[in-house]
């Protein structure tokens, strides 16, 4: 049994047929293959079962999972994929959206024993009906086959904070009339729109028939966390957001995540500030810097901070944890 190349150890292949390492040893889910090598049982992934498994075997190449990855994942059905996206995310989540009340009983039923999945009845068109019990996301899987497929995942993307998200377009399920060329072009374009780089768009033939797998990333953002000589931290007023925030944006291409948030840092609050470390929070990468010298007026207010104001842009959580790190980062350096 080797790694499929590219799946982040998470993926296995033996002449020619993909493999999950179970994490529910003795159980099958829907009849596949069992096969155990070394004390660890492998469970058979039948691309013309699955459309992930179908991405993988025709040569897929953006392939986001990890092993501690959360995954929300939409259209969840029986659960056949979703058991593999179990093994696959063994030290990680899979929050498991399914609508019909039918399919959801087996799916309850898997997440049983799989203790890493999490049932939820809901409409996935409907991503705040179940923001009580999904956290925040580093990748959202959808397989819905109904209209408007690119925005909902591109829904479920902004709410939940994922970074990348995969999406099953079935053309007929958009547009039973036209081609699923047309189809897929579109359901692209609407990514791209919705401020999504498309990294791949690949047939799934001979699996399925007019289906595509489209993987996108969200583009990547970096905020700086800057503190002054007397250990305070800078926030720059957003007007149209109504609130305070972390001087940042969009990470340009050819720009590491520092350098980003040093040049927004200068734009936002005419700071020049020296970075000092950077650290990846999931959806975007923050930077620990300390203040240099005032050169102009930035295109925001600023204002240094002993605390945190009341009146924010962003979760209040998220800086609770950032800024103690940042400071840590800046004393010890
Ligand atoms: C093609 S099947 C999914 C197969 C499954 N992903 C697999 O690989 O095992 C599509 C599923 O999406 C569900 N579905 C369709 N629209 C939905 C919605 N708006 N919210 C939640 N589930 C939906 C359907 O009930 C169906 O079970």
């Amino acid at each position: 049994m080797e790694e499929r190349t590219g799946t982040n150890g998470t993926v296995f292949c033996e002449r020619g047929r993909l493999y999950t390492r179970s994490i529910d040893p003795g159980k099958r889910v829907y009849s596949e293959r069992l096969v155990s090598i070394a004390g660890s049982e492998y469970r058979e992934w039948n691309p013309s079962r699955s459309k992930l498994a179908a991405y993988l075997s025709t040569g897929g190449a953006s392939y986001p999972l990890r092993k501690d990855s959360r995954v929300l994942y939409l259209g969840a059905a029986n659960g056949t994929t979703v058991s593999h996206v179990s093994d696959i995310v063994c030290d990680g989540i899979v929050y498991a959206v399914e609508f019909s009340s039918r399919s959801f009983r087996d799916l309850v039923r898997m997440s049983e024993t799989r203790k890493n999945v999490n049932p939820i009845l809901a409409d996935a068109t409907n991503p705040g009906e179940y923001s009580f019990a999904v956290d925040k996301v580093d990748v959202v899987y959808s397989d819905v086959a109904q209209k408007n497929q690119a925005d909902i995942l591109a829904d479920n993307m902004d709410m939940y904070g994922a970074r990348f998200g995969m999406l099953c377009i079935k053309a007929r399920s958009e547009d039973v009339a036209a081609k699923p060329e047309e189809v897929f072009d579109m359901s692209k374009h609407r990514l791209q729109v919705r401020g999504f780089k498309v990294h791949e768009v690949r047939s799934l033939e001979p699996y399925e028939k007019d289906h595509v797998m489209i993987v996108a990333e969200r583009p990547r953002t970096s905020y700086a966390v800057v503190f002054n000589d007397v250990g305070q931290f800078m926030m720059v007023y957003h007007p149209r957001r109504k609130g305070w925030e972390m001087p940042g944006g969009k990470v340009e291409s050819g720009e590491s995540s520092s350098e980003a948030a040093v040049r927004e840092c200068l734009e936002e609050s005419g700071y020049v500030v020296e970075a000092i470390s950077d650290k990846d929070i999931g959806y975007c990468d923050v930077c620990a810097a300390r203040v240099v010298k005032k050169v102009s007026e930035g295109e925001m207010e600023s204002r240094f901070f002993d605390s945190i104001p009341d009146e924010l842009s962003f979760d209040r959580e998220e800086y609770e944890s950032v800024i103690p790190w940042a400071r840590s980062e800046v004393l010890r350096n």
